[in-house]
């Protein structure tokens, strides 16, 4: 029996609703009676509130106004709503940055910031802890035990790193707790290199590109701090509230270690802005279902798709309004791969403002007119028949590595442009699964791989200490690993690894790696056909490992490009180049049925992508067309559609970019 996992017990519904801002509307007469008009309308009911207010919230240093936040929540409470309520750290007020200088930031080249934009609080500052931290506690204080609030939104973003004396001192003692010496570091960061043995931490410039290995210490100090101050807020607000906290991620956002912050998070949220209408339809869905998967594989549990765009996001390249079906097809995606919450930003739009164009529910023409609110509130109608499904976990046995780590060492260390894009490898990769309908993990080097048979580690460039003995005792134990071409370069110095270190695991050395200049050809021999060979093949000595398929050109044909070392009970594939998406998606297919993984629904179009929730009797099963015609899935016994509360048997057509949800014993 499968265990249910409910975030908020007391809300035992998908939630719905969106960041919602009234605090920019007091002066605007009957425009709260208007929101909850629409609210009931468009069957919202959870709100993100006072993520932007600091500056509503305490107009003037130490002057509190909380009857305007007294009066939403209250109604949002006697309208049987609820709230994730912000602290309000993300913007500061004016007053503030005016007053004490050392909240504003300093930019790379020395300059502190002007006050403008948000998202820029010194992390490091004791007087921006001190001002956070009052106005976090008079928030708690007040509201940690209101009816209304179901959980804690913390700041907003976390982002940015600041170069003050008081950041620079936080990163030597990060440092100096690392290394403990200044000749340990020297040694681990290779400092020799261009003559820069440093005698104390603060000769270090963490600007500074001669050494990789600082650029990467840099980035996870900026990490650190992002952590603390979020474990700083949380510590505040647990004194006054029990509820859970969390705070909004994006995704594979290249400056921040998610797995650090979710640790700090008592349930995970995200902003998803997908691109529907720029590049393949199908692309943009496996990128997006990766995400949702990664932030499912973080707790193994369901998370909340905390932002995502009603209607047209005003930073896109085209102001393109969605088409029928699309916004339904968004959020059941988010759903069915274990969002227990489709939220939007934002409820309203402003009158002015950066975003005054930016998609809400309710727009300019305050009614439940136009197309992105009937939109909205066809979906919010059928949401309720998903009650089910709230608190359903995935049954998932495939993984693939993803470590902001690797991103950055591939990111710093300095080589050949086009091999160090490990985005678009592991896209490739995870698409060629994902095509096939397996269900899919994301899961860091040094998370926990128990739940999983087989392991993909697309361009795994740094393999930390200890990582290899994992990745074995794996594979002995009946896991498969498919590893591919620059794995196992360098370790969590960037230091690279002398000769033949990874090979005890793959059975194969890496001698050369080439890198292919546009029209290049290469190609690998593999099961009796070719392949075409993508920007970079490595050179390959076998040590021993079965050679599965060889290069054809070249003076290193006929050498090893695909090879297999069977050890324990499981294997470890090596796969030597970049290799096309067609021959991924065959071979996942064939290494995943080998080892006894099966697809979530075999036979469906191929358009057509599913995603599973497992009840405790029961599968929900998300079906998504994403094209922009009529899709037919046979059914091989009668379902229930869920959805559309209606038995299906034979067939079920599928509308252009149409979604649904069947339930099956
Ligand atoms: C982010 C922010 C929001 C808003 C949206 C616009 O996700 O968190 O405040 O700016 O982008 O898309
Ligand atoms: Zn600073």
């Amino acid at each position: 029996m499968m265990k249910r996992h409910l975030l908020f017990p007391d809300h035992p519904h998908i939630l719905h609703g969106g960041d919602y801002n009234p605090d920019q509307w007091l002066d605007t007469p009957g425009i709260i009676d208007d929101d909850l008009r629409l609210m009931e309308l468009s069957h919202c009911d959870v709100f993100s509130v006072g993520i932007f207010s600091w500056s509503q919230l305490e107009p003037e240093e130490g002057k509190f106004t909380f009857g305007w936040l007294d009066d939403i929540l209250d109604r949002l409470n006697a309208s049987d709503r609820k709230a994730f309520l912000a602290t309000p750290s993300g913007a500061r007020p004016p007053w503030m940055a005016k007053k004490y200088p050392e909240c504003r930031r300093v930019i790379e080249d020395g300059r502190r910031e002007e006050y403008r934009m948000r998202h820029n609080l010194c992390f490091s500052s004791e007087l921006v802890r001190e001002k956070t931290g009052i106005i976090d506690s008079k928030l708690a204080e007040r509201y940690g035990k209101h009816p209304a609030v179901l959980g804690w939104h913390i700041s907003n973003e976390l982002s940015g790193e600041c170069f003050c004396p008081l950041c620079l001192a936080r990163f030597y003692r990060f440092l100096e707790e690392k290394y403990r010496t200044v000749g340990e570091l020297n040694r681990r960061i290779w400092s020799g290199f261009w003559s820069h043995r440093f005698t104390a931490f603060d000769e270090i410039d963490p600007r500074d590109p001669a050494l990789e290995a600082v650029r990467i210490d840099w980035k996870r100090f900026c990490t650190e701090q992002m952590r603390d101050f979020l474990s700083f807020e949380k510590g505040v607000i647990r004194k006054y509230s029990d509820q859970p906290v969390t705070t909004n991620m994006m995704g594979l956002y290249k400056e921040i270690d998610y797995f650090r912050l979710a640790r700090e998070c008592d349930f995970i949220a995200d902003d998803c802005y997908p691109m529907w209408y720029v590049g393949e339809e199908k692309e943009v869905a496996a990128r997006i279902s990766m995400l949702h998967d990664l932030h499912y594989s973080m707790k193994q549990k369901p998370f909340v798709m905390m932002e995502s765009a009603p209607g047209v996001p005003n930073f896109r390249p085209y102001a393109h309004l969605r088409r029928p079906g699309e916004l339904q097809r968004e959020m059941l995606l988010a759903v069915g791969h274990g969002a227990d919450g489709t939220m939007y930003f934002q409820w309203r739009k402003g009158r002015g403002g950066f975003e005054k164009f930016h998609g809400a529910v309710v727009g300019h023409d305050n009614s439940e007119n136009n197309l992105t609110f009937r939109q909205v509130a066809d979906y919010g109608a059928h949401l309720r028949n998903l009650d089910r499904v709230v608190g359903t976990t995935r049954k998932i046995e495939t993984a693939l590595i993803w470590d902001w780590d690797n991103c950055w060492a591939l990111e710093h260390g300095d080589y050949t442009h086009n091999f160090k894009d490990v985005h678009s490898v592991f896209l490739r990769h995870y698409r060629a699964l994902w095509e096939s309908n397996f269900p899919l993990g994301v899961v860091e080097s040094c998370g926990n791989f128990s739940p999983y048979r087989v392991l993909v580690a697309p361009m795994l460039f740094m393999v930390k200490t200890g990582i290899r003995e994992k990745l074995e005792a794996f594979v002995r134990s009946g896991g498969t690993l498919i590893v591919t071409h620059m794995f196992g370069y360098v370790n969590e110095d960037s230091l690279c690894y002398r000769p033949a270190d990874l090979t005890p695991l793959t059975g194969v050395e890496v001698l050369d790696l080439d890198c292919m200049e546009p029209g290049r050809p290469q190609s690998v021999s593999i099961n009796g056909s070719t392949v075409k060979v993508l920007e970079a093949a490595e050179v390959l000595r076998n040590h021993d490992a079965e050679i599965l398929g060889t290069y054809q050109e070249d003076f290193y044909a006929g050498t090893p490009a695909v090879t297999r070392r069977r050890s324990g009970k499981g294997c470890v594939y090596y796969l030597g180049a970049n290799f096309e998406d067609d021959f991924l998606r065959k071979f996942y297919f064939d290494i995943l049925t080998e080892a006894g993984v099966a697809p979530m629904l075999a036979g469906l179009p191929d358009n057509v992508k599913c995603a599973v929730r497992e009840g405790e009797n029961e599968r929900f099963v998300f079906l998504y067309n994403f094209s922009e015609q009529e899709e037919i899935i046979s059914l091989p016994c009668p379902a229930y559609d869920l959805w559309n509360d209606r038995k299906i048997s034979g067939s079920l057509t599928l509308a252009p970019r149409g979604s649904t949800v069947l339930v099956t014993p």
